[in-house]
């Protein structure tokens, strides 16, 4: 299978001058409501798709950006809607950006006749068409009418099979991508090319379910796993230890099993937690730390304890490669956010390459102040494990010219 960017073009292939461009962003920011309608609380999906807007304006581009905002169930779910992200780029570009509420009306086809160069529109929420999801033609065919050139720049959408991302540009003759996934997938590739030694990945999260995929890629590529959150209970469960009313995947405890077996036989590192904080609730005032692995009963882990934490950063330090997915326990809470904060400072002091794999763990970076310590943090939570995983992207493999290897 082809990776990288092999018979991909970048939006540099291209001549702008004058030409309708539809830029498919990422522009999925969290909203939370404020006195003055929803506001965005993160707008690091923003940020990051600003490169590619301003070299397209500055090449003479008419704009056409479209984004999906959340999974809304239909069009009446207006707490999905790009407005606020409209009026935060018009704030940023210092332009009119012109919300348009229904790409499928004639309405879009009369702006576009009268556009002017730099001008900028922004389609309402596409998920707001069933179309969009159901990955349809025929909304393609109308988003794809007046577009002289489509370009994805939606890395953390790329894994998503829906009408903007791949049916659209398969029915594009000038298609490629934006420096977001341009950057995106120079940098994922580094963790599968050759990787300097030792490599660990560091994964968190709720589920093992959710990391198998790439538990599964990566038993090859990397020396070892660090293992942190819910997950990590699954595993120590599954070593016959008591992890009381923790989240526990009883279903995956034999998969739990066979990896200790697997990376032991292959003589690479496992870590899971030696200690940890718990509380008999989530909602408990109280906490207090084990001394050892167990958990009792009735009780159950929130974060890693300080003794995982020093052991976790003695061997982060001693890594010339980390891929970080997943926090290590309920970080959102102040008072279960050391371990994971503790995490992401030891990334930040490592000098090696250290790649965050979105999500969780993105937000982690940001809130402990190490983000910009960071070599990488991925856009895309689930489109960065795919990619990793080896599983080819819809929106990306679309864009692959046909070309002998
Ligand atoms: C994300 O937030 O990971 C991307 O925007 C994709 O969103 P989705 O999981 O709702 O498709």
């Amino acid at each position: 299978m082809a990776r990288g960017l092999k018979g991909i073009k970048t939006i540099k292939d291209f001549e702008l001058f004058e030409k309708a461009v539809f830029l498919r962003l990422d522009l999925n920011v969290p909203l939370k409501a404020g006195p003055s309608g929803m506001q965005i609380t993160d707008e690091t999906r923003i940020t990051a798709s600003l490169p590619t807007i301003r070299y397209a304006l500055e090449k003479g581009a008419y704009l056409v950006l479209a984004s999906h905002l959340g999974r809304p169930k239909s069009s009446s779910d207006k707490i999905c809607s790009l407005e606020p992200v409209g009026a935060r780029l018009s704030e940023i570009l210092k332009t009119d950006v012109l919300l348009v509420e229904d790409a499928e009306s004639d309405a879009l086809k009369a702006l576009l006749a009268g556009m002017k160069k730099g001008q900028i529109l922004l389609l309402e929420n596409l998920r707001f068409n069933a179309g969009e999801i159901k990955n349809s033609t025929e909304l393609a065919q109308k988003l794809a009418e007046n577009m002289d050139i489509y370009i994805n720049d939606a890395f953390g959408a790329s894994h998503r099979a829906h009408a903007s991302i791949e049916a659209l540009p398969s029915l594009m003759k000038n298609k490629g991508i934006g420096f977001l996934i341009e950057k995106e997938i120079q940098m994922l590739d580094r963790l599968l090319d050759q990787p300097a030694k030792p490599y660990y990945a560091i994964l968190g999260g709720s589920k093992v379910s959710d990391k198998i995929g790439v538990l599964e890629k990566l038993i090859d590529v990397v020396d070892g796993f660090i293992i942190g959150g819910a997950m990590s209970y699954t595993f120590l469960q599954a070593q016959g230890v008591k992890v009381g009313k923790s989240l526990v995947e009883k279903d995956q405890l034999n998969y739990c099993r066979e990896m200790i077996e697997r990376l032991k036989s292959r003589k690479k590192l496992l870590l899971l937690p030696v200690d940890h904080l718990i509380a008999a609730d989530f909602n408990s005032a109280e906490f207090k730390v084990t001394p050892g692995a167990t958990i009792e009963e009735n009780f159950l882990g929130l974060d890693i304890g300080p003794k995982t934490i020093a052991l976790y950063a003695e061997a982060l330090a001693s890594a010339q490669t980390l891929f970080w997915n997943g926090p290590m326990g309920v970080f959102e809470n102040p008072k279960y956010e050391k371990g994971t904060f503790a995490v992401a400072r030891a990334l930040a002091e490592n000098t090696g390459l250290k790649i965050v794999g979105g999500g969780d763990s993105a937000a982690a970076c940001e809130a402990s102040g190490y983000a910009d310590k960071m070599t990488h943090i991925s856009t895309g939570g689930g489109a960065s494990l795919e990619y990793l995983q080896g599983d080819p992207l819809p929106g990306i493999e679309i864009l692959r010219q046909k070309i002998r290897d």
